[in-house]
């Protein structure tokens, strides 16, 4: 008889035959960063989550810095927005001043630039507008020019989470022709138009103010425009192609994964988050348990990167197994 239990005695023998480890270097740690001083505010959608301004965030850093986490995504709140997003590409905005202030106290850390409009114009859309729709072309030198003033204040990655169409191939030629040949893009390149998100417009101010985002973000019964998304950005020039979100979505990760050779990333969204920890506080799910059954999962899919605002929990439950 076949005994699959023979695999399954004892700890020391389920770890010699366990073939999924997560690591703290795979996780990346999503901040909000406030125009402003003295501001920590609690989300309360995401419970132990907080925009901070600057002067506040020196704590959190510390936190990170310890965790072990070498890796954080950092998205701009600012205090004025108008119709083209003029604060995305300031080179005093509050994404660029956060980038400074991060890489000045911690340049081992890697700062990756999250580059869209959204938390920038008045309208909320990921895009310029004009008679009731998001103009594609007309936007992609706006998100270049973003990208190349997060490239400036020093960002290591850049990871365009807009999807207009050519948006990789407009950011990859204005930074070689600013000299960031070598910076990388992290493309956000299966991004499905989801429900999964309202935690994280409450927590960067950025939901649209009419109609919804279908229109450029793809739709969720999608498998195969998905692989054409991420060839697509790979032909452009990203180098590594995420898939967002992430638990409801494995089988595109998955896929993604036997057809590119490119590092895969997945984005444990705001609403995945929002639901374990509601679970837990009730008292109904261990939520220790439940999140690392969540990486793992995500892992075991194929995503190299996770990019999680359970990173630092996450990252010291690591601690303890080791
Ligand atoms: C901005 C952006 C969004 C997220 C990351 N970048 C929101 C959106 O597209 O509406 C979502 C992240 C999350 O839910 O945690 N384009
Ligand atoms: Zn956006």
């Amino acid at each position: 008889m076949e005994r699959m239990r023979r695999l399954r005695v004892n700890e020391a023998m389920r770890s010699l035959v366990r073939e999924t480890d997560l690591r703290k270097t795979d996780l990346v740690y999503p901040v909000f960063i406030m125009e402003g001083e003295n501001i920590k505010n609690p989300i309360d959608s995401m419970p132990g989550i907080y925009q901070y301004s600057i002067d506040c965030f020196e704590e959190e850093l510390d936190k990170i810095l310890e965790s072990g986490i070498q890796a954080i995504l950092i998205f701009g709140i600012p205090s004025h927005k108008d119709e083209v997003g003029s604060q995305a590409y300031d080179e005093n905005g509050i994404v660029q001043k956060a980038i400074r202030y991060i890489k000045k106290r911690a340049p081992g850390l890697l700062v990756i630039a999250d580059i869209c409009l959204c938390e920038y114009t008045s309208h909320g859309h990921c895009g310029l507008i004009k008679n009731g729709e998001v103009l594609n072309d007309e936007t992609l030198p706006l998100l270049a020019k973003m990208a190349v003033s997060a490239a400036k204040a020093g960002a290591d990655i850049i990871a365009p989470s807009d999807m207009m169409d050519g948006r990789v191939k407009a950011i990859r030629e204005a930074l070689d022709q600013s000299g960031f040949y070598n910076l990388m893009i992290m493309a956000y390149s299966a991004k499905y138009a989801s429900g999964y998100y309202s935690p994280f417009r409450d927590a960067a101010h950025s939901a649209p103010s009419f109609g919804d985002r279908k229109t450029y973000q793809m739709d969720s019964s999608n498998l195969k425009e998905a692989m054409r998304e991420c060839q697509s950005d790979i032909e452009e020039g990203a180098d590594v192609i995420m898939i967002k979100p992430a638990l409801a979505y494995l089988d595109v990760i998955k896929e993604a994964a036997n057809r590119f050779d490119h590092p895969i990333a997945a984005y444990n969204v705001s609403g995945e988050y929002s639901m374990v920890k509601a679970a837990a506080a009730n008292g109904w799910i261990d939520e220790r348990k439940i999140v690392m059954e969540n990486l793992i999962g995500i892992k075991r899919a194929g995503a190299k990167i996770i990019i999680t605002y359970h990173a630092l929990d996450a990252a010291r439950w690591l601690e303890e197994e080791s």
